[in-house]
């Protein structure tokens, strides 16, 4: 089915209405304080839930009569359409020509026979790979998969990169105290070869699986890595004399502790890895969107099949949420358009997300390349360029480091930056400091810095406290700086799921508004192409070092003169 070119957001009526509203809230001034003062039900019309979080909204600069603009935006551009397109296969991402059904690999099998797209019953074969992926799973965590030498695995090492590794290794340490069988992981994924020689270090080659990731099997610094860690298994294994370097060994060796995930079975067996060991998803997943499908399957190891089908049943949960709920009061909707609202109209660049939770100190990173990958574009999915900002810099750390390293320049900086705060209420590890308990502790930080954010403290006010005058300005704090709260019950498997969906429909929601395939990413293609170009200059081809511009020249005759090797 052909998709209809893109609407223009910014020559719709809602989009007119923001554009009125905005230019209102600053003749008037924008004051959240007073917001608050005016209208009672305020909190009440901007919280919102959906599965087990619940969300926040009335510290953004926004009143809630906006809502039905922001859902008559999502009408205008068609966003209901699309969605359905997208559910149900179309081939939205049309640069690829390719169907995006990632919400396929959360699917219950109830609904096999009911997604069938391009003669692929997706949820069957979805179904079908799980299994495998489970019955391997927990081969490996009773310890009836064993290394060549017999040992059980205790360590798997996920070597992957970009979609690859962001969300396995961000769930990985999202999930850890939910590790119950022993098995830990590791994940390796930069081309520096510092990355894999720290990652094996103290490992032990008779006790480790490799799994490697790669959707297309082509990526060079994941091939590139799966060599090293073959050529690292067999040296060990060789030198302890746990094997004696005949090839059948070595292949054995390498069929015992290694297996690959991949949409390019093809390629898999070609690296030498015995395709029975090699577990498939299809060219409809996006490599960031694309954890809950056998890209996981260093989770399903270390957390097992209950916990992965748990995680997939949080992504299913927002799914339908998503897809049912009106857009007045879908919040994962008005998530993705108030992101539009700063971005387009309060000319923000950049949105923080800010989880007061150690365990999610990998989820911002992971956001990035979920959400810059997608929506870091110029032009439209109908080829035309776009006609208003696309894509902030997402970016964070967790609470409360962050306040101690760049939360000054949210609360006192020229620029407006948008901030996500995300907690739970349950902590898995309740440490007791004398009779305070550190959680609380935690959520005192996460309540007080949104209030800070939101209300600041005036000029008077920092006099009342008996500051010298000329010290005042520095310790005003204007407010109006705004957050979205998110809190859930407790971070499982269940809820971790839940809030990556969540991601990702903003992030679908945002590019529809927009114009953009969120699905493509042609913008990582040049830099990996002229890398390949480049690097035979570096070391020995002067024909190539010649045919460079002057600047990288310059830089690669100054590596050459100051290598050590
Ligand atoms: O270069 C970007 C990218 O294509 C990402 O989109 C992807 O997640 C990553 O590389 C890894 O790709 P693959 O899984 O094919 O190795």
């Amino acid at each position: 089915m052909a998709i209809n070119p893109p609407v223009d957001a910014t020559k719709t009526e809602a989009w007119a209405e923001l554009q009125s509203v905005y230019d209102q809230m600053q003749a008037e001034g924008v004051d959240l304080k007073k917001w608050f003062a005016e209208d009672e039900n305020r909190v009440e019309q901007l919280s919102f839930d959906a599965g087990t979080l619940h969300f926040d909204l009335s510290k953004n600069l926004i009143k809630p009569e906006m809502l039905k603009v922001f859902a008559q935006l999502a009408d205008e551009v068609k966003l209901a359409e699309r969605t359905e397109q997208m559910y149900t296969g179309v081939h939205i991402n049309n640069t690829e020509d390719r169907a995006v059904l990632h919400t396929a690999l959360r699917r219950p099998a109830e609904d096999e026979g009911k997604y069938v797209v391009d003669g692929q019953d997706t949820v069957k074969d979805v179904r079908e790979t799980l299994e495998r992926m489970y019955a391997f799973a927990e081969q490996v965590r009773k310890g009836e998969w064993k290394g060549v030498t017999g040992k059980e695995i205790d360590t798997v090492v996920n070597i992957g990169i970009g979609g690859s590794d962001l969300g396995p290794v961000m769930a990985y340490e999202a999930l850890k105290p939910f590790a119950d069988a022993g098995i830990k992981a590791r994940y390796v994924s930069n081309i520096d070869p510092n990355d894999i020689a720290e990652k094996t270090r103290d490992l032990d080659p008779e006790t480790t699986l490799f799994v490697v990731v790669s959707k297309t099997f082509g990526t060079l610094e994941t091939l590139t890595n799966a060599r090293e860690a073959r050529a690292w298994l067999l040296e060990e294994l060789q030198a302890s004399g746990a094997i004696d370097g005949s090839d059948a060994s070595k292949s054995e060796a390498v069929e015992k502790h290694f297996v690959a995930v991949s949409t390019n079975l093809e390629r898999v067996a070609e690296f030498g890895i015995d395709p029975k060991n090699a577990f498939g998803f299809w060219d409809w997943v996006g490599g960031r969107y694309s954890v809950d499908s056998a890209v996981g399957l260093t989770l399903a190891i270390v957390f097992g099949p209950a916990r992965f089908e748990e995680f997939l049943n949080g992504f299913h949960q927002i799914d339908e949420y998503f897809r049912n709920t009106p857009f007045e009061k879908n919040v994962v909707v008005l998530m993705g358009m108030l992101n539009v609202w700063y971005r387009n109209f309060f000319k923000v660049a950049s949105h923080a997300v800010l989880p007061y939770d150690q365990y999610l100190h990998r989820f911002p990173a992971y956001l990035q390349q979920l959400t810059m990958e997608s929506n870091g574009k110029s032009v439209r999915w109908d080829g035309t360029p776009v006609t208003c900002e696309t894509g902030e810099i997402f970016w964070g750390e967790p609470g409360t480091n962050g306040q101690h390293a760049f939360y000054q320049l949210i609360h006192q900086g020229t620029q407006l930056i948008p901030a996500d705060f995300i907690a739970f209420a349950n902590t898995p590890n309740p440490l007791k400091d004398g009779d305070q308990d550190m959680h609380e502790l935690l959520l005192g930080n996460y309540f007080a810095q949104t209030k800070a954010l939101a209300f600041g403290k005036t000029a008077d006010e920092v006099r009342a406290e008996g500051t010298p005058e000329d010290i005042v300005p520095a310790r005003v704090f204007t407010g109006n700086r705004p957050t979205t709260s998110i809190m859930g019950v407790r971070l499982d498997p269940f809820a971790l799921g839940e809030l990556i969906a969540l991601y990702e429909h903003i992030t679908f929601v945002e590019g529809t508004v927009w114009g953009l395939d969120s699905y493509d990413q042609w913008g990582v293609e040049l830099g990996k192409q002229l890398a390949k170009e480049i690097t035979p200059a570096i070391s020995q081809d002067d024909d190539a070092l010649a045919a460079q511009d002057e600047s990288t020249r310059s830089l690669i005759n100054f590596y050459r003169k100051v290598r050590e090797f």
